[in-house]
């Protein structure tokens, strides 16, 4: 057990007491921040004439020695030490004696933690952001691929109006916008550097906090020190944007397992991508649009788990602030494995285009549109409507769709139809006639394709 502290102790920390308190099982894959905060921090001191050239020189090369060891696999982080900061601590020590003990000069554990977290935060959102708009592209070739692929638009997961693959795309396309913009908000909001706050209190000794914040590339050091050393909204807001993306995701999975379903029969998995039965021979089975939707359930977990962790701890810094971690950086393994899961899934996934457009000629999707046809002959909406409910109810008693009725059985109903009835009812009419902003109609929806082209060129990463 190597600790950072023990001076004002008598007696050794009991061995389960110490296992309890060690964060160091999750705490390790924070290394590379420990050692990036460390380095910006010995420029800083030597820079404020804390430490001498030579003892910073030594410091540099000592963290990069650990950095390089650690990642050829040379050097185990192992539970011997409490958490990340003692294992950098110690083996600097270890490597360069004196000058290393020098390194924790104006700092805390608790401004090391914040911001080796911020760091980890910070890089994680770049990340999950990436894999968003790669999943965007995929999403833009599958629209550019099926202007006109007709489908049946749900409500009530009812047949209601028909639309196409294109738009029914474009709708996950927007949720996609929007929670990137989510996690460029929150990088925004959390770039500031809470290195030197110390413990709580700031420091008597000279630093630069300005100088630190800038070498790490944030925009400016925190203003407040209490606040800096207990402040973990942005892990709650990325947790919560992250529950979004899950939520978007997990919408979406159902969609799959439904249109995967033999009722539906919409598309075809690639077999890469879905799981068979040990005792059902035919099954081809969603597995992953399942898992994904279910793994929801420990995002929202993680949520829900920090929002109870943070709510009663009295400023500043408390212990209970580590439990941070575990769920944060299960999220964040989640959400990306879960993106990268999904959208290969989907980028290989068949649409069966003759399946989805017969699907959306039955279950009267054009009604709107019958009814629509009366107004524009003269009749009220709400006349209209009555009508045309009870055209589909005389529909239904001979087992026909709209347009397969003749126009003297739809005389009977209203004298007002005419034989052009039939293009006014048709598949084609029905989502090319709608081109209001954002609708279904091909030029409508090429308008916002060109939108999403400009956008994804500016996203090029
Ligand atoms: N492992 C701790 C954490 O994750 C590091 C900070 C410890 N500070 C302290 N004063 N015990 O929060």
């Amino acid at each position: 057990m190597a600790q950072l502290w023990g001076g004002r102790f008598t007696k050794e920390t009991d061995r389960n007491v110490y296992l309890f308190n060690a964060s160091i099982e999750f705490d390790k894959r924070l290394y590379k921040e420990d050692i990036t905060g460390s380095m910006a921090h010995a420029k800083m001191l030597e820079k404020q004439k804390i430490i001498t050239t030579e003892e910073r020189d030594a410091i540099l090369k000592g963290l990069e020695g650990i950095l390089t060891d650690v990642e050829s696999g040379a050097l185990e982080i192992t539970d011997q030490y409490e958490d990340i900061h003692s294992f950098v601590e110690a083996n600097l020590i270890s490597r360069i004696g004196d000058a290393g003990k020098k390194l924790h000069t104006g700092r805390s554990r608790n401004d090391q933690v914040a911001l080796d977290m911020k760091l980890y935060v910070r890089e994680q959102i770049g990340e999950i952001d990436s894999l968003l708009l790669q999943f965007q592209k995929i999403l833009y070739r599958i629209m550019e691929e099926n202007l006109d692929t007709y489908m049946p638009g749900f409500t009530h997961l009812q047949k209601a109006q028909p639309v196409t693959l294109a738009h029914h795309m474009s709708a996950y396309f927007e949720m996609f916008v929007r929670d990137r913009s989510r996690l460029s908000d929150i990088s925004v909001r959390m770039n500031t550097c809470p290195l030197g706050a110390g413990a709580l209190a700031g420091t008597t000794y000279p630093l630069d906090r300005e100088c630190t914040a800038s070498l790490l590339e944030f925009i400016e050091p925190t203003r407040n020190s209490m606040d800096s050393v207990s402040d973990r909204d942005y892990v709650i807001e990325l947790l919560s944007a992250l529950s979004t993306i899950m939520m978007h995701l997990s919408r979406f999975s159902e969609e799959v397992i439904l249109w995967n379903s033999n009722e539906y029969g919409f598309i075809e998995i690639d077999d890469a991508y879905s799981t068979g039965s040990s005792i059902m021979p035919q099954k081809k089975n969603p597995d992953i649009a399942e898992l994904v939707r279910g793994k929801t359930g420990r995002v929202y977990g993680s949520l829900m788990s920090m929002l109870t962790t943070m709510k009663g701890i009295p400023l500043a810094y408390n212990k209970d602030m580590q439990e941070d971690k575990e769920g944060t950086f299960d999220a964040i393994d989640t959400v990306k494995e879960c993106l990268m899961m999904f959208m290969q899934m989907i980028d290989t996934m068949k649409f069966k285009k003759d399946v989805m457009a017969q699907s959306a000629v039955n279950g009267f999707t054009n009604a709107t549109d019958a009814a629509d046809y009366l107004v524009k002959r003269g009749m009220p909406f709400r006349d209209a409507h009555e009508v045309i409910g009870r055209l589909v109810l005389a529909c239904i008693e001979k087992h026909k769709s709209i347009d397969e009725m003749t126009l003297s059985e739809l005389k009977e109903i209203s004298d007002t139809f005419d034989e052009d009835i039939y293009e006014a009812v048709s598949l084609e009419t029905c989502v090319q006639k709608r081109l209001t902003t954002g609708a279904p109609g091909v030029e409508a929806m090429k308008k916002t394709l060109a939108t999403y082209k400009s956008y994804l060129n500016e996203n090029i990463s």
